[in-house]
């Protein structure tokens, strides 16, 4: 039985991937490489450069290989770009959702693992924020992944699909040794960002408000290692494999870094100054989100191991030094095109 990664390629689904080739799980990637790079498929995995929404594409891969289970990484996550083109978010993801679970059903595969955010919640009004807080979504990413989780629920309870649906807060760090890491174009993550300034690719950084109400003023998020978050996915394959019930399940470090601690961790692992300036807040950030994963951790077993800042921050920085302009292939003209265009 084969486990098909959607999304293989890109920072989270690479990552998973090379976890499950390591313990012995037979991989097929699915990846439509809009965002993702053939070059994070490692040896080992059978890789199709497919999308999710292509039912009969797909439908031949679910033919081919004795697919069991699925993991589900395969969607647009860009907030602000959500906001400007909500369409595209409904169709890449909603539609994409709709095209693999069909697929699934066709072909009686009946355990998903899905990749959620904690954008589901919106601007939460109580912190840590656990798995009883409301849905509220305030972008069209966050209501694309809303929406996905209600569809596996209904299409869970009619077709016998059981789901772990996995809300992420943010995600951050390589894995070790720096063979792959995060690549986006365009850059909107602070940790990267903040990268940008050691690596010449950037000035400075602009803070987006400091007048929040936190200890420093500037936003407080908490920074879940990549590795850790591939931990849970593990667990959470373990525990469908085990008869679990579907279920919901929020995954952060339970510790908050606001953005100014976040440079100066950065200062600290590269061993220079970060030069910053204040900018305006940005649309839609709210003050405070952190995590409570106990539910994570009481029934999935999970426990996060790299939650301090600096060490997020220097395995990011040993992926974005050795590779300063992420992957390879045409992609990299993008990611260029991007750090020239900013500054
Ligand atoms: N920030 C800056 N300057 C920058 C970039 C970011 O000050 O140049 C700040 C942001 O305002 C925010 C913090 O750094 O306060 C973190 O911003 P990110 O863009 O790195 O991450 P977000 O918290 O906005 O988004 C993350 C995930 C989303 C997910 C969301 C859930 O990346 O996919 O959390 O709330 F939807």
């Amino acid at each position: 039985m084969a486990i098909l990664v959607c999304g293989g390629a890109g920072y989270i689904g690479s990552h998973a991937v090379r976890a499950l080739l390591e313990g012995g799980e037979e991989v097929v990637i699915v990846d439509n490489l809009l965002t993702g790079f053939a070059e994070a498929v490692p040896p080992g995995a059978e890789f199709y450069a497919v999308d999710v929404r292509d039912s009969e594409k797909l439908g031949a891969i679910f033919q081919k290989h004795d697919i069991g289970e699925v993991m589900h990484f395969a969607a647009s996550s860009q907030v602000g770009e959500s906001v400007v083109k909500p369409l595209f978010y409904f169709n890449n993801n909603v539609y994409g959702m709709q095209s693999l679970l069909e697929t699934m059903v066709r072909h009686g595969v009946g355990s998903i693992v899905f990749s959620s955010s904690a954008a589901v919640y919106g601007e939460p009004l109580v912190t840590p924020i656990d798995e009883k807080a409301p849905i509220a979504p305030k972008s069209p990413y966050g209501e694309s992944k809303a929406i996905m989780e209600k569809m596996m629920r209904w299409v869970g309870a009619a077709h016998k699909i059981r789901f772990a649906s996995l809300r992420y807060f943010n995600v951050a760090g390589a894995i070790e040794g720096g063979a792959i890491g995060e690549a986006h174009a365009p850059e909107t993550h602070l940790i990267p960002i903040v990268l940008q300034v050691p690596l010449g690719q950037r000035r400075n950084v602009t803070v987006f408000g400091d007048d929040y109400d936190t200890p420093d003023g500037t936003c407080v998020r908490d920074y879940i290692h990549v590795c850790d978050l591939v931990d849970a996915h593990l667990l959470a394959l373990d525990y469908l494999r085990r008869g679990g019930e579907s279920d919901r399940f929020n995954l952060g470090s339970e510790k908050g870094f606001s953005v100014m601690e976040i440079i100066r961790a950065a200062e600290s692992v590269v061993g220079r100054i970060i030069p910053f300036s204040i900018g305006p807040r940005r649309a839609g950030d709210p003050d405070k989100l952190v995590a409570s994963s106990e539910k994570a951790k009481k029934i999935l077993g999970w426990t996060p191991r790299l939650t301090a800042a600096e060490e997020i921050i220097q395995s990011a920085w040993k992926w974005h030094s050795a590779r300063p302009l992420g992957y390879k292939h045409n992609d990299q003209n993008k990611l260029k095109d991007q750090n020239r265009n900013e500054h």
